[in-house]
């Protein structure tokens, strides 16, 4: 079996999702359910054998050995962040505790769980930790695409904490031996994603008919990946990958934000039009930009196609088709996860809401 943490957010619950309807291979989810960790994602495994869902922090060390004593996974898929840039400006202390220290505390319990393997088990073991291209920091428009040897260069606290990681994960494997591959992806987007990050967030307001904000003059440029594929790369780089390389994974999609807004404005106009005969782009609303923003991501996924022969199968604009479609379909979810119902029927069941 294999454990996954943060497997109730975004990207986790997707992985988690893909991976029970592809095996039967076992899933232990450790998720300590913050505001960005959702059960109502996980639906479809409630009475599941195959899922064992465990509400819990990565920095409990007692709680983590426990279950890696427990369940013996053969590998540890590492999701469990705090991911949004806005909230790590307004409060990083929850992104240094939850990126760096419970990292920091989950390659600890990895080691000693993977130094009592026998040596067939320890050379299968994998500690496979999820990152960002964010740690790069920021490219001028000429510049090329990131590779793996780029310096790192974070500029945002989360950028910041996730490098943290990313090299505590990289001394793990150097000093200790442990058999870690670290994965460094560009901007998700799909179902299931909280509506704080810049796509769902403006198909959740569009609807409602309230503003699209777009910081500074939405010259940004992002590469944007379809999660399916993210969760197909990351499955790939578990059975193939290198211990101790990084892999760079992107949907080489660049966009700048203006034209993701108004590639989801022209959409919403084709599949749910507004009632005014307006079109959805009548909502976009420049606002102040985001302190320290970076300009321009991109990501060269040229190593992992190279070498482990994956490649992402949307193109932009088939993938934003689908997650419109799904959030249209899915108002309840949104609703739920923004009402604050959620968070009051998490308080009931564990006694604290994150
Ligand atoms: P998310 O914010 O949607 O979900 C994070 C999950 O981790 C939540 O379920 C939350 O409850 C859980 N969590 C937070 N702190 C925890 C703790 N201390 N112990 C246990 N669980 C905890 O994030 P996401 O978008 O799914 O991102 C997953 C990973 O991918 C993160 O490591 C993030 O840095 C990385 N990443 C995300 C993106 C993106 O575009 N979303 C891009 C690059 C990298
Ligand atoms: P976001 O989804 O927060 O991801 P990240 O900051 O990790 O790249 O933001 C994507 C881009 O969209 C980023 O350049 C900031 C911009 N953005 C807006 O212009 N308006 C918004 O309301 C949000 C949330 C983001």
């Amino acid at each position: 079996m294999i454990l996954v943490t943060g497997g109730a957010g975004f990207i986790g619950a997707n992985f988690a999702l893909d991976w029970l309807a592809r095996s039967d291979e076992p899933v232990v989810n450790l998720d300590k359910l913050t505001y960005a960790g959702n059960l109502q994602t996980l639906g479809p495994l409630q009475g599941d054998r195959r899922h064992i869902f465990v509400r819990g922090d990565i920095g409990d060390r007692a709680l983590v050995t426990q279950l890696l004593a427990r369940h013996r996974p053969r590998a540890i898929v590492h999701f469990a962040a705090e991911s949004h840039v806005d909230r790590s400006i307004h409060g990083p202390d929850a992104f240094i505790q939850t990126n760096i220290m419970g990292t920091f505390n989950l390659l600890e319990c990895a080691r000693d769980h993977w130094m009592s393997l026998t040596d067939e088990d320890k050379a299968k073991f994998r500690f496979l930790h999820v990152s960002t291209d964010e740690i790069y920091g920021t490219l001028e428009p000429e510049d090329p695409p990131f590779t793996e040897t780029n310096p790192y260069a974070p500029n945002s606290p989360y950028a910041a904490s996730k490098a943290g990681s990313d090299h505590l994960v990289r001394a793990w494997h150097h000093t200790y031996g442990l058999p870690v591959i670290t994965t460094n992806c560009s901007n998700n987007y799909g179902p299931y994603q909280f509506p704080e990050k810049l796509i769902p967030l403006v198909i959740h307001n569009a609807l409602a008919g309230t503003h699209l904000p777009i910081y500074g003059d939405g010259k940004q440029v992002r590469d944007w990946l379809y999660v399916g594929d993210h969760c197909a790369a990351i499955r790939r780089v578990l059975q193939s990958g290198k211990p101790g390389e990084s892999y760079n994974v992107g949907g080489w999609n660049e966009k700048p934000n203006i034209s993701v807004v108004k590639t989801i404005c022209a959409t919403l106009d084709k599949l749910r039009p507004r009632n005014d005969g307006h079109s959805y782009t009548d909502q976009i609303r420049f606002v102040a930009d985001r302190p320290g923003h970076d300009r321009r991501y991109a990501i060269n996924a040229g190593k992992i196609e190279r070498e482990l022969a994956w490649r992402p199968e949307e193109s932009f604009e088939t993938g934003i088709e689908k997650t419109i479609n799904w959030y249209l379909n899915h108002g309840d979810w949104v609703e739920n996860v923004t009402s604050g119902a959620y968070r009051d029927w998490v308080t009931r069941q564990y006694g604290t809401a994150e």
